[in-house]
């Protein structure tokens, strides 16, 4: 991958796996960092026996400490402008993945490492896990999604605390706020992001892409709009074969094998 592996990529028994690797730099996100990131998330999306993404950060200290600072100092307004809406992007496409992803934090998750987490659908943190937007205190603002979906995830008051005063919060306290889905153990971390992710492959797969859909495209509408795309794609759901097999296997009392059709 342009010649350094920035990312680890690896898909297996239908969880592919994301390992930021630049531990040296926290694994801070530059250009190739984010390119990388881009093309491993496709590779997911694209695979069909791919269910669940997880993304976790190389080492024990980091999962992303942030956009690569050295890369952004130098930013005229234009170059800024067009770094934010290409990280976005990338991180809309994660998002937008149709499958779930978990972020498995595993240390700081600091600024884009943080929005990077918060593009994803589920969250775990290690209990030594730190995360923040410190961007002020470089005298910036976020720009990979930041100001949005913080406020989104915890409600504007919180999110407004940590995007103002740029200090990091404890994996406890993100827990608190609803920002992360559960704390663990760090030794513990990437067998609790495995085992989420084995819960949600024994899901039907449309039904997962469906509830994404409609949580995604719900939040950016009225409730009567939200409730009648939801309405939709329940009807679309009950014409699927997942939902044939999976009423089936209840009233015979075994499990369903779902086949993502
Ligand atoms: N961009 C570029 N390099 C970064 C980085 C970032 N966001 N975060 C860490 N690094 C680099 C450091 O410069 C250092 O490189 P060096 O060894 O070549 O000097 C290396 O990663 C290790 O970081 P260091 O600061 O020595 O570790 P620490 O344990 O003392 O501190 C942090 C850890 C996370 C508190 C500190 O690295 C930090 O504040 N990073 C920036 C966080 C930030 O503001 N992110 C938002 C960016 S928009």
């Amino acid at each position: 991958m342009d010649g350094s592996d920035r990312v680890l990529y690896e898909s297996r028994d239908g969880i592919a796996r994301l390992t930021i690797n630049r531990p040296e730099k926290l694994n801070a996100l530059d250009r190739l960092t984010m390119r990388q990131i881009d093309r491993a998330v496709a590779a997911a999306g694209e695979d069909a026996g791919t269910g669940v993404l997880i993304l976790t950060g190389m080492g024990a200290k980091a999962f992303v400490a942030g956009a690569d600072i050295g890369e952004l100092a130098s930013h005229t307004p234009v170059e800024g402008a067009a770094f934010a809406r290409r990280g976005q992007d990338v991180l809309n496409r994660l998002e937008r993945l149709g499958k779930p992803s978990i972020a498995a934090i595993n240390g700081y998750a600091l600024g884009g490492g943080l929005e990077l987490a918060m593009a994803c659908t589920l969250r775990l943190a290690a209990d030594t896990a730190k995360l923040g937007q410190p961007e002020v205190t470089l005298g910036i603002i976020p720009g990979y999604g930041g100001t949005q979906r913080l406020s989104r995830i915890v409600g504007p008051g919180r999110a407004l605390e940590i995007l103002l005063t740029g200090e990091p919060i404890d994996a406890r306290e993100a827990h608190r706020i609803g920002l992360v889905n559960r704390v663990v153990p760090a030794a513990e971390l990437a067998a609790s992001a495995e085992a989420l992710a084995r819960t949600l492959l024994a899901r039907g797969p449309v039904a997962l892409r469906f509830v994404l859909q409609a949580v995604h495209e719900g939040l950016q509408m009225g409730l009567v709009e939200g409730l009648s795309t939801e309405a939709t794609l329940f009807g679309l759901s009950c014409a699927t074969e997942d939902m044939r097999e999976g009423t089936r296997a209840f009233l015979e009392k075994r499990k369903p094998s779902f086949k993502a059709r």
